[in-house]
């Protein structure tokens, strides 16, 4: 295993054990709610999102430790957008991390109330936090909220089958996807205790941003979906604001490669190991998942 496979490895099973212990069991009652909370978050996620908190907190100098929390809260609050994203309402899709998704399996009704626990449950994570709770509290509210992921959200739906148009393509990419990992990458920062490093990691994080929705653009453009573990080819059927619609295929890999040399140059002088921050980055653009 190379080195950021086991990075990323060991992101996930620190998330998921501190999950594990802190969601209700799949018997506690209401069973049928937590029983959808807990199949989409442990359904097989990359965890992209905590490692990068891990990395940005290990790069300034801080422990693993610090950084579990947010990192949780990240991977909690990204599952409850993509039940919502899933939802017949919004993208109508049908798998989901490689499995039926949260609403064919627990009806749309329960889907949407465990995106809706999942989405307070990230904020009762890091007001649980030892280190500046009420500051991580902002930064994820901020990102998740009106201006932020659903920002993007509305505008990638209201925009649905509409003639391309870049503003409001950059537009939808910056908010719906850009902003959780901006403040995946910020809450590392935050967690371990030093700003210093806060605005070059912050452009590096929406260098990252955009290139990771452009790399999904590319991917369900050419994947497979029992790669991916979602559906192939929706883009294009439901005339969504792409990258790849906008640029074609390899230009848009072009660019998300521009983005990946911004994003690890900014990565200079750092207290801590920069690995990790460099190895996501690329890897953000080379995952064929
Ligand atoms: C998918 O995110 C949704 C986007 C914002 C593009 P990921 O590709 O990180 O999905 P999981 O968490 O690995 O399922
Ligand atoms: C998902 O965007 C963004 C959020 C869930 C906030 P997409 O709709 O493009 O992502 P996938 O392809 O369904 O994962
Ligand atoms: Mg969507
Ligand atoms: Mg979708």
């Amino acid at each position: 295993m190379n080195a950021l496979a086991a990075y990323l490895q060991q992101s996930s099973r620190e998330v998921e054990t501190l999950l594990d212990s802190l969601l209700p069991s799949e018997q506690t009652r209401p069973a049928i709610l937590h029983q959808a909370m807990r199949y989409s978050l442990f359904a097989g996620g990359k965890r992209l999102r905590p490692a990068l908190c891990f990395a940005a907190c290990e790069a300034c100098g801080g422990t693993r430790d610090q950084a579990v929390r947010p990192a949780a809260a990240l991977e909690v609050l990204h599952t409850y957008t993509l039940i919502h994203d899933d939802l017949p309402a919004m993208d109508n899709d049908d798998l989901r991390r490689g499995k039926p998704t949260c609403h064919k399996i627990y009806g749309e009704a329960n889907a949407i109330l465990a995106g809706d626990a999942l989405l307070t449950l990230a904020f009762e994570l890091l007001a649980g936090s030892d280190l500046e709770p009420a500051r991580m509290v902002m930064e994820l509210a901020k990102a998740a909220g009106s201006t932020g992921v659903i920002a993007g959200q509305v505008e990638d739906i209201a925009n649905e089958g509409q003639a391309l148009d870049e503003d409001t393509l950059r537009f939808i990419h910056r908010h719906k996807t850009g902003d959780l990992i901006r403040a995946a990458v910020r809450l590392g920062v935050i967690a371990s205790g030093t700003d210093q490093a806060l605005e070059p990691l912050t452009r590096y994080a929406e260098h990252v941003g955009l290139a990771f929705q452009i790399a999904d653009d590319v991917l369900n453009a050419t994947s497979d979906s029992d790669t991916l573990g979602k559906a192939v080819g929706s883009d294009a059927q439901r005339g969504k604001q792409t990258f790849v619609a906008f640029l074609g295929l390899e230009k848009a890999r072009r660019e998300a490669e521009r983005l990946v040399h911004e994003a690890v140059a900014l990565l200079g002088d750092l207290p801590g190991p920069t690995a990790p921050l460099n190895d996501l980055a690329w890897h953000v653009i080379r995952r064929d998942r």
